[in-house]
């Protein structure tokens, strides 16, 4: 039977759990997603930042299984042989068939062990496979969809990887596989219809249809009991796909997702009710000193200042002391992501800021991969004439220096009359006309291939945001993850995180949405909704989300105008701040972290997978019906210094306003913690 044991208090005041432990060292566990080792978009951060809790509790007998890509594995893996006969064995019975495999760690925190498979080198099967799936599921896929083709043959070779790696283990110890999204399911659905003896979970991470209706301008979730969801499917022409992903839902022992909201849908889209939510994580890392992370903010946006005073070369008359950095930041669905209501809303804070005549400026960027060709060349003409200017600067500095040097030498004052040469005003004036432009700063960084068809461009037209000097709002589209490699702007995402000062993610589609928490672990406000996973899970558990920089633009109650305007407000509102808010504001933010921890939240997982087994295998794995870890109850309180209404926190905002005003902050963290310790109750026992 599995203990069970009561934890320890978390040290954050955090409730406490009733743990499930279980007998790892007669378990294997086997996590698979298309996403291990190959970045896609969120559920490669799940993957990869929850690796290091679950290697605590797996040790050796942890296993990540991905598909092989050399270069991934050229960066990020570093192959060695697998410690387990069973395994090797099982890798053997495909490598010898022509379908190879191959084992490493994986160089990422913790070190997991993966199992990667060549998907492309085992392609020669596709068709006998199509062919298999279609005989025992009556699921046909089409030779055109390259990605549901790609899926199954990762699924296929997994499911042949199970299936011989049970037949060497007999039933000890035995498996519990952990299948990610559709693409990973296909192997699931071949396991169970091969009735290979190991414990199932899937996760599905969103819906296809969910993603597919909303993008569709769909209204979602005023209608979600009324969709005819095979004909859906059909007209949108992933039929196949949402079969692949229905089967696998409906197979596993264990079916979870990663919130509540995306749960209903689930139960609406897929016919079947999440056993378990499993919300996202991160692997939170505390700097020993409180305040390293505003450090971090300030050195992170002097570099991208650094960038603006090149991209606005000719077009600097805004103090750059006086200017904040917004950013949307993700996959590129355009309304799914908000980058609709975004756009409208910017519209609308530009004109607010122009009619209050404020000093404050408003970079924004959106950053979203989008096809392209290259860097388009006025953007890096910018960077050019600032390294110009910079280069410039430098050797007059460096003579008038030597002058200078050599004057007091000889005992002298210079004069400052001479102390420079014809010759180096000429340089300099050179360099000043450098900087005349016809044009005004680009709003894109690339050559986009679809430029006149673009959703972003298309709307900023419509706006007319094109960065003109009365503008209190400038635009920058770089339409390409950002990288340190860059030669435009080289910082990694996480380093351009910290540089800015909000975040906006006002998405109508979010299973979850994992930037708006990476800004709050890293210190920086952001903005969310209440449909998204996230959103939802900090409306949840935070008394007063604005106060603690999460703000929360209403999607579900208001009309589309409703919510710009809300989202207006709130930007128009951050931007009245003053520096010295900003600082506390973004203390309160690094609060909620430990909220995110995955040591907190893998708690869901461990759950997940004491319920899987105890289903798989009911002779030896028994579970009492024991409620889910619940955070419900749980609410972090309002920060001590915010008056208790909520509307006069509206604004975003720490009322600790005049800059004089003594202030201690660890003392209101204290306070704060103090708090915390909210009473815990397990919720009603699981059905
Ligand atoms: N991201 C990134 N580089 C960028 C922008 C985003 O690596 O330039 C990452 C970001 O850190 C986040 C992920 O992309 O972990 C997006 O995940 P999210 O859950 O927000 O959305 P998804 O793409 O899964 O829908
Ligand atoms: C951090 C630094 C401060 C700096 C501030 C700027 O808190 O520790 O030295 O003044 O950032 O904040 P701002 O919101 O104006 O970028
Ligand atoms: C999906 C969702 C995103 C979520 C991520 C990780 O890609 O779109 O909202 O954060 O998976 O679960």
């Amino acid at each position: 039977p599995l203990a069970r044991s009561l934890s320890m208090s978390s040290l954050s005041g955090l409730p406490l759990w009733e743990e499930e432990d279980l007998p790892v060292e007669n378990l294997l566990l086997f996590e698979v997603a298309w996403e291990v080792t190959n970045k896609v978009g969120g559920i490669y951060t799940v993957i990869q930042t929850k690796a290091k809790i679950t290697v605590d509790e797996w040790g050796e007998n942890f296993f990540m299984m991905g598909p092989y890509y050399e270069h991934n594995i050229k960066t990020q893996v570093e192959k060695c042989d697998p410690p387990h006969p069973a395994i090797k064995k099982a890798m053997e019975a495909l490598n010898e068939n022509g379908c190879p495999v191959y084992f490493g760690r994986w160089l990422i925190e913790g070190s997991p062990y993966v199992i990667l498979f060549d998907t492309g080198a085992a392609a020669w099967n596709l068709d006998r496979w199509k062919g298999d799936l279609w005989e025992h599921c009556g699921i046909g896929l089409p030779f055109h969809d390259r990605e549901a083709n790609d899926a199954l043959l990762f699924g296929s070779m997994t499911a042949w990887f199970f299936k011989e790696l049970t037949d060497q283990l007999g039933d000890s110890p035995n498996v519990l596989a952990h299948f990610h999204e559709w693409q990973a399911g296909v192997g699931l659905i071949l396991c169970r219809s091969r009735k290979i003896p190991i414990a199932t979970i899937f996760t599905t991470h969103a819906t296809l249809l969910g993603r597919y209706l909303c993008a569709g301008n769909v209204d979602f979730y005023n209608n979600l009991d009324k969709f005819n969801i095979d004909q859906e499917a059909g007209e949108r022409q992933i039929y196949h796909r949402y079969c692949l992903e229905r089967a696998a839902a409906h197979c596993a022992h264990v079916f979870t997702t990663v919130s509540q909201i995306t749960a209903v849908e689930a139960k609406h889209m897929l016919h079947r009710k999440p056993d378990v939510v499993t919300p996202n994580g991160l692997n939170i890392k505390k700097f020993s000193a409180m305040h390293e992370f505003q450090n971090l903010h300030s050195t992170n946006k002097r570099r991208i200042q650094e960038f603006i005073r090149g991209h606005f070369y000719g077009h600097l008359d805004f103090n750059l002391q006086k200017t904040l950095f917004f950013f949307i930041a993700g996959r590129y669905e355009f309304s799914n992501k908000g980058a609709d209501i975004f756009l409208e809303s910017l519209a609308r804070l530009n004109y607010l800021l122009r009619v209050h005549k404020s000093d404050v400026t408003v970079v924004v960027f959106f950053i979203m991969p989008a096809k392209t060709n290259n860097y388009n060349i006025e953007t890096l003409k910018g960077q050019a004439v600032r390294k110009q200017l910079w280069d410039t600067a430098h050797t007059v500095k460096e003579k008038f220096g030597t002058r200078l040097y050599e004057a007091l030498l000889k005992g002298d004052l210079p004069d400052m009359n001479t102390i420079l040469e014809r010759d180096d005003f000429t340089i300099m004036k050179r360099a000043i006309y450098a900087t005349q432009r016809q044009s005004l700063p680009p709003v894109t960084t690339h050559n986009m291939l679809d430029d006149s068809t673009d959703p972003i461009l298309a709307n900023i037209r419509r706006i007319g945001l094109f960065n003109a000097r009365a503008d209190r709002v400038k635009i920058v589209f770089h339409p390409e993850f950002l990288s340190s490699a860059s030669p435009l702007l080289p910082m990694d995402y996480e380093e351009f995180v910290r540089g800015c000062h909000l975040g906006v993610f006002p998405s109508y589609y979010e299973p979850w949405g994992y930037t708006p928490g990476e800004c709050t672990v890293m210190g920086i406000p952001s903005v969310t909704t209440n449909l998204s996973g996230f959103g939802c899970f900090m409306e949840e558990h935070v008394s007063d989300p604005t106060a603690y920089g999460i703000y929360i633009v209403d999607r579900r109650h208001r009309t589309a105008d409703e919510s710009c305007n809300q989202l207006t407000q709130f930007m128009f509102g951050f931007c009245q701040q003053s520096r010295r808010q900003r600082i506390i504001q973004r203390n309160r933010t690094e609060r909620l972290s430990d909220l995110l921890d995955w040591r907190y939240l893998g708690r869901f997982y461990m759950h997940a997978r004491s319920m899987a087994l105890s289903r798989a295998f009911p002779d030896k794995f028994w579970m009492e019906p024991l409620s889910p870890p619940q955070t419900e109850g749980f609410r972090y309180p309002r920060p001590g210094s915010v008056p208790p209404s909520p509307s006069a926190s509206v604004h975003s905002t720490p009322h600790h306003s005049d800059e004089d005003e003594p202030y201690d902050e660890d003392e209101e963290a204290e306070r704060d913690r103090q708090n915390i310790k909210a009473p815990f109750s397990l919720g009603p026992t699981n059905e």
